[in-house]
């Protein structure tokens, strides 16, 4: 596994629209390995293929809570790689809080669906399906929005620069 370089908001990349993943390879095993290691690195929830620079339909989304040492248990793991994903459901509407690791010291109000589900493949090909609501309804619809070339500062109510 490799740490890979996030890109930022400048770079044109991140606004073009990612192309669906046909081979179910190594190639893409390590792209997802080298995402979840690059996006651990950088404390982030989500991150999309082409954040680090590969316009292909792949995310990886890590909405497991926070182990504060209170817990009697270990909460869940709630770590998802989506390849091709497609967003075939969605209700209510929320506005939150969201950020980017390509919008580094940004944060915006974001309106969003309360409920997803949604279709894609695993790294070997098979279908699956994700239904998701609150943090990972929201993670899901913004990882997804990057594959369109989207960022959620185009998308947002409001901005608000981190000082
Ligand atoms: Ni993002």
């Amino acid at each position: 596994m490799a740490l890979r370089n996030i890109l930022t908001e400048e770079d044109e990349l991140l606004r073009k629209k990612s192309r669906e993943v046909t081979s179910f390879d190594d190639r893409l095993a390590e792209l997802l390995d080298d995402m979840w290691e690059t996006m651990a690195g950088a404390s982030g929830v989500g991150l999309a293929a082409p954040q680090v620079g590969i316009l292909r339909r792949a995310v990886v989304i890590d909405v497991t809570p926070p182990d504060n040492g209170e817990a009697e248990r270990p909460a869940e793991p709630a770590r998802y790689e989506l390849i091709n994903p497609v967003i075939v459901l969605s209700e209510g509407k929320t506005l939150e809080s969201e950020g980017c690791l390509s919008v580094p010291g940004i944060t915006g109000m974001v309106k969003r669906p309360e409920r997803v589900k949604v279709t894609a493949f695993d790294r070997n090909g098979n279908e699956i399906s994700v239904e998701g609501t609150g943090m990972l309804a929201k993670a899901i619809c913004h990882e997804v929005d990057h594959l369109e070339g989207v960022l959620f500062t185009d998308i947002a109510d409001s901005v608000e620069t981190l000082s």
